[in-house]
């Protein structure tokens, strides 16, 4: 199965991002990954859909929104408006995920369920054969930077036993240590926040981080 680096522009200096998301796209990543957080699902507050207008134009690539917001089907329309082409929503954010997925895939846009650590898979098993994308948290969503959860890779591997072709995509402390773990218990599509971020040369890290995920 084909891996994907999904550089998150979380941790990137924000007045120079669309030099970096240029970077990495031309280096590797074919995905970029924008936290989207309302201060209300999780503490911090970052950025709207007018970013992904703005840095769209920086780089050809999949832009996916990871909403940690509440009500996340608020946001459906202005990021898919904004070009975003994957939008991943927090199974914990919402009564309705199987809606909200049928609502996604009737936008044509492709769509993502997240976990948090302390979610057990159990909790998406009947949307499972729904998703284009899950997305396992490896540390508890809010701020990058953070220390990798080894435990979430039990919770990967099943989602890969029960989904055998679906994007599983693992979220939070991965750098060239943890991301052959992640990948080895079934991963594909790998975020990286931090490590990139505070890379001295961007274009070397991201080449080494694509080329661990082979
Ligand atoms: C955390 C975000 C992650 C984070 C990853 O809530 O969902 O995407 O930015 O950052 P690192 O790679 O620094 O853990
Ligand atoms: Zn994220």
């Amino acid at each position: 199965m084909n891996c994907h680096l999904a550089p998150s522009i979380l941790s990137f200096d924000l007045t120079n991002l669309r030099e970096s998301v240029s970077t990495l796209v031309s280096n590797g990543a074919d995905i970029v990954h924008l936290d989207v957080m309302d201060g209300q699902f999780v503490p911090p507050i970052t950025f709207g859909d007018s970013y992904v207008k703005a840095l769209k134009s920086a780089a050809n690539a999949v832009y996916e929104a990871h909403l940690m917001v509440e009500t996340p089907e608020r946001q459906f329309e202005p990021f898919a408006a904004a070009g975003c082409t994957r939008i991943i929503f927090h199974a914990e954010a919402t009564i309705h995920s199987h809606r909200l997925i049928q609502t996604l895939k009737s936008m044509g846009v492709e769509a993502g369920i997240a976990i948090n650590p302390g979610t057990p898979v159990e909790a998406i098993e009947p949307v499972l054969d729904m998703v284009d994308i899950v997305l396992v948290m490896t540390v508890n969503p809010g701020w990058g930077g953070q220390s990798f959860i080894r435990s979430a890779l039990k919770k990967t591997a099943r989602i890969r036993e029960i989904r055998p072709d679906v994007l599983i995509e693992v979220d939070g402390g991965i750098d060239p240590k943890t991301l052959p773990e992640a990948r080895a218990a079934g991963a594909n599509v790998f975020v990286v926040g931090s490590h990139l971020a505070r890379a001295v040369n961007l274009a070397e890290a991201t080449q080494e981080l694509v080329r661990l995920c082979g």
